[in-house]
Formats: structure tokens, C-alpha cells, sequence
């Protein structure tokens, strides 16, 4: 059999409150099925495995790959563009941009760049919006299945207020979907998201049939934005004065559920908390985002206090970095000015087994249970001299895991595996 020990520090989780932690660890996976066949202390499992190829690593750490659980492929270009909040943003560069991606050629293009990119950071799956056109989800799912990467993604479905070129219909919409679900849903490791883009670019026509869509496909999840901006909500009123909040609109359609990931929810009150709790409806926290385009600070601890299932995501390019870590460096500031210090923990907890959790693939990834999919990076503690130098200071796991994630970015990841194969090496 083909099996390969990687022996180095390790850490994963088994759940929220329990953290495993090896020194001197080793994880055993196997090459031909890219799954985990065992995690232990290196010295037994060396002892158990004599004949395997073993990889070493000095002052490294190995631990699950990064979730990011909403991001958008065709806004790599759209990352760093200067000016103004979510609506004039949308329309001066976003919109622009995601109309050449008709072209499938440039679609693959991206997406190749954009897995690549989540690769070099460390983030192995992601829920992935792509644009409205069918060609761009068919490039990026050929992309993910190239390197074997468990992604999620659909097409954007979009009928109202935005340019004619990135305009569907309610009808093609639903068409679209259903075939792009048909041609990839459970195919291989990528997974089908339902996507309408958020109130503003769906008439109440559309919104049904993307209620529909999570009808006839039970195991598909779902995707969009929800209370990000002021002038979105206001605007989301003008357009639903019958509904009673913005969370109410997508509610009415039937899109709230367990595989429902809505992006932001930083202006939300007790009553929307509580139903998104109720339905188990997910949250991602976008913190670089929510800065960048001056959206607003998310209440992390109302939304876990109330339980709802809050998951961590970069949501570049209206977020500002592909690192999970850099991430965490901003979630834990806009956390301070709540009143809050997260723990580091936590916050490694959330970007690994926590988000797999709220994505619904706790079964597959996340962690390093027997028989999960062998997902996995090598962080590097040792990435910069200053990096190197705090650590040096580090008295505990916890100091040590903070200093990361205040201070890690792309060069923190050394290596990264997806279903037990290489796919990034840092230079
Ligand atoms: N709301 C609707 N579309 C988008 C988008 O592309 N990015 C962000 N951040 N918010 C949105
Ligand atoms: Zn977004």
C-alpha cells in the first residue's frame, strides 16, 4: 500500500472545546485513497510504520487545511480597488469586471490563479461564488477537479439593478442552475451552491425559483449576502416593503436551512438571530471585507450567543487578503472593539473543523479522523525573523497560535496538501 508518514509538531480538533497537540507528532496518509489513516505521537507511530517514507519537518506545524467559507473566484481583480462602500464598489468595479466572464478561457485562467492563491495560503476548500455566466462555474469546477480540491460553487443568479450583460432571467436562472447541478453536484469533491447574489439583483420571480432549486435538491447548498451595508438594506426595504426585514425576504423564498451560508450579517437585530438560529442558517464573518468597504463591525458574540452557526470567510475582493490568518489578525480587532478578545482557539478552530462544520462536511474534512480526506498544510512558525523572534518569546501553545495568526500571512505556509497530493511548496 502507499502510505507516507509526515512527522512534525501537529494540532487538530475534535471539537470545539477539545484540542489535540503533538510535540513531536506524525500523521499517516494514505497516497492512493487521500485519506488520513491515523494521528499520533510520532515515536508509535514510527515504531507501528517502519517500512513507510517518512517527511520531517523542523519548526513547523501540521494541521487541517483552511476553510474560507464565502468568496468570490472573479474578483481577483477586483481586490485593492480604491473608493466608497458596497454599492458604488459593486457598480464602478465589480460589475465591470465579472461581465468578461463569459470567456471561458479567461474564466479558467482565474480560477486556475485563484486555487492557486487559496493553495499558497493554506486554504484547501472554500464556498465560492463565480459569476452569473454558466461558463465561469464549468471553469472553475474543471479547475478544482484538476488539482482534487473539495470546493463549492454556482453560478450567480441575477435578473435586476445591474448591467444587461450580467443579467439573466428568472426562467434561465433556474435552467442554468438545475443543469450545472445535474453536471457537478457530488461530482467527485466539488458540491453545488444555489446563488442568487442578494436582494437587490433578484426579483421576487427569481427568489422563487432559487427556493425552488433548494426544494428539488436537497443535498445542495445555498449562498448570498444578507445586511451588509446601510444603503443596502434601505434599498433591499424600497424593493420588499411587504417583508419584514431583509433576512425576512430570502425567509419568505425558502432559502433559510442548514446548507444556507449568508455573507456578512453585520446589521442584524435579536428577532433575525433568532431565526437564522432556528433554521440553522450560517453566517460568514468577513472581517477584511467589513472593514475595507467600511460596512461595519460584526457582533460575533450575539451571533454565537444566540446559536447561530458562525463560520469565518475572507470574501476577497471585497476582503483584502486570501489568508485565513490575516483574517483572524482583523476578526480578532473587530472583535476588540466589541468588547471581546478572541482566543486563539477559537479562531483555529473556526477556520478548520468549525467551518467544516458550518459547511456540513464535518464527515469529510476538518480534521484528522480516520478515513477523512487528507487535507492539510505545514505551517511555517519560523516564516520571518520577527515571526521567528516572537515565537522564540511564546510560553504556551495558545501565545504561540495568537502570534501566528496576528502576525502570519501567505509566507507562514510552507506546504499544502489536498487529498494527500502536493499542491503548493513554498520557494
Ligand atoms: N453584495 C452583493 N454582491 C456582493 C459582492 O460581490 N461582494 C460583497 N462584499 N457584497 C456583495
Ligand atoms: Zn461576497
Amino acid at each position: 500500500m502507499a502510505q507516507h508518514i509526515y512527522q512534525s509538531q501537529l494540532l487538530h480538533f475534535l471539537n470545539a472545546e477539545e484540542l489535540v497537540h503533538f510535540e513531536d507528532g506524525a500523521l499517516v496518509v494514505d497516497d492512493e485513497t487521500g485519506r488520513i489513516v491515523e494521528v499520533g505521537a510520532a515515536q508509535d507511530i514510527l515504531a507501528r510504520y517502519e517500512n513507510l517514507a517518512v517527511t520531517r519537518y523542523e519548526n513547523k506545524i501540521i494541521m487541517p487545511g483552511f476553510i474560507d467559507s464565502h468568496v468570490h473566484f472573479p474578483q481577483v481583480d477586483v481586490i485593492a480597488s480604491y473608493g466608497a462602500q458596497l454599492l458604488d464598489w459593486l457598480n464602478n468595479y465589480t460589475f465591470p469586471t465579472e461581465i468578461s466572464f463569459k470567456d471561458q478561457d479567461k474564466a479558467s485562467q482565474t480560477a486556475h490563479f485563484f486555487l492557486n492563491e487559496l493553495f499558497k495560503n493554506g486554504t484547501t476548500t472554500a464556498l465560492v461564488f463565480a459569476t452569473v455566466h454558466k461558463e465561469s462555474v464549468n471553469a472553475f469546477f474543471n479547475a478544482s477537479e484538476h488539482y482534487n480540491s473539495r470546493m463549492i460553487c454556482g453560478k450567480v443568479m441575477m435578473d435586476r439593478n445591474a448591467p444587461d450583460e450580467l443579467c439573466d432571467t428568472a426562467q434561465s436562472s433556474f435552467d442554468d442552475t438545475q443543469e450545472l447541478i445535474d453536471q457537478w453536484h457530488e461530482k467527485g469533491r466539488q458540491l453545488y451552491a444555489v446563488t442568487p447574489r442578494f436582494a437587490i439583483t433578484s426579483t421576487a420571480e427569481q427568489l422563487e425559483k432559487a427556493g425552488q432549486l433548494m426544494q428539488a435538491n436537497p443535498t445542495v447548498y445555498m449562498q448570498t449576502h444578507l445586511s451588509e451595508n446601510q444603503a443596502e438594506i434601505d434599498f433591499v426595504k424600497e424593493l420588499f416593503p411587504e417583508r419584514k426585514s431583509y433576512l425576512d425576504v430570502y425567509d419568505y423564498y425558502g432559502l433559510l436551512g442548514p446548507r444556507s451560508v449568508f455573507a456578512h450579517g453585520v446589521h442584524l437585530d435579536k428577532e433575525d438571530f433568532e431565526r437564522l438560529s432556528e433554521t440553522r442558517s450560517g453566517i460568514a464573518f468577513c472581517p477584511t471585507s467589513n472593514l475595507f468597504l467600511g460596512s461595519g463591525l460584526f457582533d460575533l458574540q450575539q451571533a454565537q450567543s444566540h446559536g447561530v452557526p458562525v463560520s469565518m470567510a475572507s470574501d476577497v475582493g471585497g476582503g483584502t487578503s486570501f489568508s485565513m490568518l490575516q483574517t483572524l489578525n482583523e476578526a480578532y480587532k473587530i472583535c476588540q472593539l466589541r468588547g471581546v478578545s478572541l482566543q486563539a482557539r477559537q479562531a483555529f478552530y473556526m477556520l478548520t473543523l468549525g467551518n467544516a462544520k458550518a459547511l456540513s462536511l464535518e464527515d469529510k474534512i476538518g480534521n484528522f479522523e480516520v478515513g477523512k480526506e487528507a487535507d492539510f498544510i505545514v505551517m511555517d512558525c519560523h516564516s520571518t525573523a520577527l515571526m521567528q523572534r516572537k515565537v522564540g518569546t511564546c510560553k504556551t501553545l495558545d501565545e504561540m497560535l495568537f502570534s501566528m495568526m496576528i502576525l502570519g500571512d501567505d509566507r507562514a505556509i510552507s506546504e499544502t496538501y489536498v487529498a494527500g497530493k502536493p499542491v503548493y511548496k513554498k520557494a
